[in-house]
């Protein structure tokens, strides 16, 4: 092993580092990774039968307002005019979301106008008035009051987290955006759009250069392979991508996170849903949403089966330590435990923690590459001398 630089995990926050200690430093590269592929949660394959492109650990669209991200994966692939819209069915309808006039108007049978529309929420809101939410379900109602609320956050909340949310704490949800107008895209950045050939082709362009070398199905705390953390910490600058607790074998115990199982179903038709995601607002139904990844790409409409579609459905709960970690939790105690890892972390020679699992927050990719570049020039560059 003659790394200049040793990477745990082949995500979007080491193929970054990876990529920059090679363009801006020269540097050789080990990256290692547990799984069977690059890519980390944003890794997708083709799916024979149908022609979808299935996004392995759950939907991933990539949007965001950073320039110096656009700028940054604009070199390595194209990405697709995709525009990001969801529905909801609750009791035998579709909706659109997020909460805007046209859900609204079609909750209540109505043609409010945006301020008719804005007036009633705010007298439905008050139920609660001069009330401290005591949990998320009185929270829920004062932000947008107890009939939207219950028909499409109450049930699909509860779904989320496994739990009532009247046992739930208050603090889960801090604003429940309703917009006043038509507008159902989902979200507001600046750009948003899908790799054009695949997530897949994206992240392997990243790391296309010999001085990167990639190995998979390896374990940084597996010790009777060569790229282990005992044999390389504090001998060679690390970027470590995994869980922070794990690094530090749990010692002050387990940060939370929760995990979603995927039930894959396939249908003989060539669209089942009519849209990429749809969600299932209320309990009968036991997934939070369905994801029919064919509808991401209808501009592959030539290379995808007519007559044939697939649908992950997406069952959410709390993750222990087999599962993959998704969401953090992020209970006040969660937080507390994570800064004495982080203070941990820090001690530890020519290691640097990055990316969702080493310094557990919830990251989109623009937040991932954002924070891997900045960690580049910050901490990684000056460790290489
Ligand atoms: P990861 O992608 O998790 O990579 C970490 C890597 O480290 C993994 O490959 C793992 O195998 C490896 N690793 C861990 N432990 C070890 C070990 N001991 N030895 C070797 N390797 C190890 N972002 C968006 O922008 N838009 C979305 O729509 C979106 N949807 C999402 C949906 C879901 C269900 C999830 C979970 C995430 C979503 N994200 C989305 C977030 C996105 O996945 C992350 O921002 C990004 O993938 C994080 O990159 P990362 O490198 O930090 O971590
Ligand atoms: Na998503």
């Amino acid at each position: 092993m003659d790394a200049d630089l040793v990477i745990v995990g082949a995500g979007l926050f080491g193929l970054t580092v990876a990529q920059q200690a090679v363009e801006k430093h020269g540097a050789k590269v080990e990256i290692i990774d547990v799984r069977d592929h690059i890519g980390g949660n944003a890794y997708s394959y083709m799916d024979e039968e149908t022609g979808a492109e299935i996004h392995k650990y759950g939907a991933h669209l990539f949007h965001t307002s950073n320039p110096r991200v656009w700028e940054y994966v604009n070199r390595f692939t194209e990405f697709t005019n995709y525009v990001h819209r969801v529905y909801t069915t609750h009791n035998g309808e579709v909706f659109p979301l997020p909460i805007n006039l046209g859900t609204i108007n079609q909750f209540f049978h109505a043609h409010y106008t945006p301020a008719e529309a804005k007036a009633l929420i705010a007298e439905q809101a008050g139920e609660l008035a001069g009330t401290d939410p005591a949990n998320l379900n009185d929270k829920g109602i004062s932000l947008i009051g107890r009939p939207l609320y219950e028909a499409f956050i109450k049930n699909y909340t509860a779904k989320q987290w496994q739990t009532d949310p009247s046992e739930l704490p208050a603090g889960i949800i801090k604003r429940l955006p309703v917009r006043f107008n038509y507008d159902n895209r989902y979200f507001r950045d600046t750009w948003e759009g899908l790799p054009k050939d695949g997530y897949t082709a994206w992240m392997e362009r990243m790391i296309d250069d010999p001085r990167i070398h990639v190995t998979l199905n390896t374990d940084f705390f597996d010790e009777s392979q060569p790229l282990n953390k005992k044999a390389l910490v504090g001998k060679v600058p690390v970027v470590y991508t995994g869980p922070v607790d794990r690094y530090f074998d749990y010692e002050l115990g387990d940060l939370k996170w929760r995990t979603v199982d995927f039930k894959e179903v396939r249908y003989d038709e060539g669209d089942h849903f009519g849209c990429p995601v749809m969600n299932f607002a209320d309990s009968d139904v036991p997934y939070t949403r369905a994801i029919e990844f064919k509808n991401f790409n209808p501009e592959r409409k030539d290379s995808q089966n007519p007559d044939k579609t697939v649908v992950w459905e997406e069952y959410s709960r709390f993750a222990t330590r087999e599962d993959e970690p998704y969401y953090p939790v992020n209970t006040a105690e969660d937080k507390a435990l994570y800064e004495q890892y982080a203070a941990k972390a820090a001690q530890e020679p020519k290691v640097v923690f990055g990316g969702r699992l080493g310094t557990y927050k919830y990251y989109d990719m623009h937040n991932v590459i954002d924070t891997a570049l900045t960690a580049y020039e910050e901490q990684v560059a000056p460790l290489l001398g």
